[in-house]
């Protein structure tokens, strides 16, 4: 049987191979997020002393025991035989030993003009294990190729984490601090953001239509073809501001933070800014 195991530094090369064989552009970005994250919580298949897959999880910072999957691939040679689907119930069995709540995947829906829609198979297995489509992304990965996202619980308790509990709204005080295209995406842009103290100190607001608008206006200046901003659900602040530039609510991650606080996310077309109210 094949045998799961922590992926070390060396097995880079042998792990890049496996993704680049389905996708030379994953296989590339796939390197540069190992060497920027590392390999903590990432695993790699073996086959009589061959690599053969690679999968792994990343933990949600700031939230509760929340992670996403990460690259998870298959040698083509190995593929539809159900070494993927074991290789995903073992990670998934790790992830529950150590009291996991929630897991989550992005899936393109890319279709290559020679091989079609190379991710169905994957999405497929996917919904097989249970995960549920929470989000859909129009337009995220490039034009006319859409970003889906999937959720899974992973206790026993799924009843009682889908019916929402009492959770209070927080008004803290939040601005951007950055802006940039996010990885794997052409012309897709996000702004990062902090929250400042919660004190009501002079000259300190939350971000406001016009921040909003700079920022739209910057990336639209970069080439950008559309900016995304996800939020916990308890901000009642971020609406109005969002809603007057121009932002739509496109869908939530379920849980997303904690029981109860979900992920809320928009985005806005940059074909439309033009359109904006001032
Ligand atoms: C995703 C991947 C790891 C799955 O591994 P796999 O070994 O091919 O899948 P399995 O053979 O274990 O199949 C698991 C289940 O999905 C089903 N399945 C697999 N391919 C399918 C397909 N094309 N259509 C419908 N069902 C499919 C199998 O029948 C099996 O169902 P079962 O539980 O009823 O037996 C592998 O296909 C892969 O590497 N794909 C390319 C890379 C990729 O897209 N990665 C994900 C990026 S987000």
């Amino acid at each position: 049987m094949p045998d799961l195991r922590a992926m070390c530094f060396g097995d880079l090369n042998n792990v890049v191979k496996v993704i680049h064989a389905h996708d030379e552009d994953d296989g590339e970005a796939a390197e540069a997020d190992y060497r920027d994250a590392g390999f903590e919580n990432q695993y790699v298949l073996e086959k009589e002393g061959q690599i053969v897959g690679v999968t792994g999880y990343k933990e949600v910072p700031s939230a509760d025991q929340c992670y996403w999957l990460s690259w998870t691939y298959l040698q083509p040679s190995h593929q539809g035989q159900g070494l993927g689907k074991a290789m995903l119930l073992e990670l998934l069995d790790i992830l529950r030993s150590q009291g996991a709540r929630k897991i989550f995947v992005k899936v393109s829906d890319y279709e290559d003009p020679e091989d079609g829609k190379i991710y169905q198979q994957a999405l497929q297995v996917y919904q097989g294990l249970g995960f549920v489509e929470e989000v859909v992304s129009d337009d995220f990965y490039d034009e006319g190729e859409n970003q889906i996202i999937l959720g899974l619980y992973l206790r026993d308790d799924k009843d009682q984490l889908e019916q929402d509990p009492e959770v209070g709204e927080e008004k803290p005080i939040i601005s951007f601090d950055g802006l940039f295209e996010i990885a794997e995406t052409e012309g897709a842009y996000t702004f990062s953001w902090v929250v400042k103290e919660t004190r009501k100190l002079f000259g300190k607001r939350n971000f406001s239509v016009e921040d909003l608008q700079i920022g739209l206006q910057s990336v639209q200046s970069e080439g950008g073809r559309k900016v995304f901003l996800t939020f916990p659900s308890n901000l009642p602040l971020i609406h109005s501001p969002l809603q007057s530039a121009g932002f739509k609510y496109v869908g939530q991650l379920q849980n997303y933070y904690e029981h109860g606080v979900h992920e809320f996310h928009f985005s806005h077309d940059l074909h439309n800014l033009e359109n904006t109210p001032t």
